[in-house]
């Protein structure tokens, strides 16, 4: 295949994404990590299922960053996940000194590529690899948003009993308790779903979403969600691999849009080609705006904390 798409991280996120990335056509795959065998053990695993899955996708597996040499994209997944009473924020210092080696050696051997950012806490370790790589801002993204839209899409289409397709919902700001979802700009087949819904019924959906991750982690017991992060990461690579400007919540440096200033934090980005192509700006009324603004806070705050680690 012409692309190539290296996952860091061989783990849950990391290995789902792989087999989607193959399974879709979109890439060769390379997959990276610490533990020995693991990579390549999954990854000769997804090798053998190509005949059946009917794909032609190369898939290596390595513990080094000779074989990711020239990737197009580099979804990082590295790190510990949630354990049932840890927050997201508790894995900030183990995740960002995982995240600073990780990135070191992407941005040696690809110095070209389009990372995309899965490790937590989310928007905070977007600026660990923005810092490390001196990457373009464009090329430096972070996933949550499109997880945690999917989210609430998955429990907006249950609660109205209408196919997950004909829903459409933005969920912006930090990956956090504080992440803010907008029904105005949520909707059925185009219609806001402020005109379907009670005030209640939407309350009560938007908290299921802000509680989506705590949800799974409770349920599972180890570990924390993995095929829809791994889902989200996988739409996010294909629209820039295949150039689809798809509009999608993703974490973006900002400088300046929706005043804010010198923060990785989730907003709605055209993904094309060259990354983050486009921040969409949207009008947010005032009460949006400063549920976004407290978002920020959060995500400034823990920026702050890793300065002090
Ligand atoms: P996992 O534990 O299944 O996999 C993580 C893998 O990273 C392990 O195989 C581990 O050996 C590897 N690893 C650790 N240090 C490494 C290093 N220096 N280099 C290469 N590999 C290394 O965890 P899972 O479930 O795949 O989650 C991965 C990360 O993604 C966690 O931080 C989790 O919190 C985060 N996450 C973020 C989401 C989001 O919406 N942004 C959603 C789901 C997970
Ligand atoms: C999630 O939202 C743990 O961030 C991860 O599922």
């Amino acid at each position: 295949m012409d692309k190539k798409v290296t996952v860091v991280g061989a783990g849950n996120v990391g290995a789902t994404a792989a087999q989607r990335l193959a399974e879709k056509r979109l890439c060769d795959v390379v997959l990276v990590d610490v533990a020995e065998g693991l990579p390549q053990g999954k990854a000769l695993d997804l090798a053998e299922a190509a005949p059946i899955e009917k794909h032609d996708a190369h898939l290596a597996g390595t513990n080094g960053y000779e074989e990711t040499a020239g990737s197009d994209i580099v979804i990082i997944t590295a790190g510990i996940p949630r354990k049932p009473g840890m927050s997201r924020d508790d894995l900030l210092k183990t995740n960002s000194d995982i995240i600073k080696s990780v990135v070191g050696n992407v941005a040696e051997k690809s110095p070209e590529s389009i990372l995309i950012i899965v490790s937590n806490p989310l928007d905070a370790m977007c600026h660990v690899a923005y810092e490390t790589a001196g990457f373009d801002k464009k090329r430096v993204i972070g996933m949550a948003g499109v997880l945690d839209s999917a989210r609430f899409r998955t429990f907006i289409a249950r609660e109205l009993n209408v196919s997950v397709e004909n829903t459409h919902a933005f969920v912006l700001g930090g990956h956090g308790d504080t992440m803010v979802p907008l029904p105005r700009f949520s909707t059925v087949a185009g219609i806001p779903i402020t005109e379907l819904l009670s005030k209640d019924r939407i309350e009560s959906l938007v908290d299921r979403t802000r509680n989506g991750g705590a949800e799974i982690v409770s349920l599972l017991k180890s570990g924390s969600a993995f095929y829809a992060p791994a889902s989200a990461a996988v739409e996010m690579a294909e629209s820039i691999l295949m150039d689809r400007k798809k509009i999608l919540p993703c974490a973006a440096y900002l400088e300046g849009e929706y005043g804010i200033n010198g923060l990785f934090i989730g907003v709605p980005v055209k993904l094309g080609k060259e990354g983050i192509e486009e921040i969409i700006e949207i009008k947010l009324t005032d009460k949006e705006s400063a549920v976004l603004e407290k978002s920020a806070d959060a995500v400034r705050s823990l920026v702050d904390a890793m300065a002090l680690l």
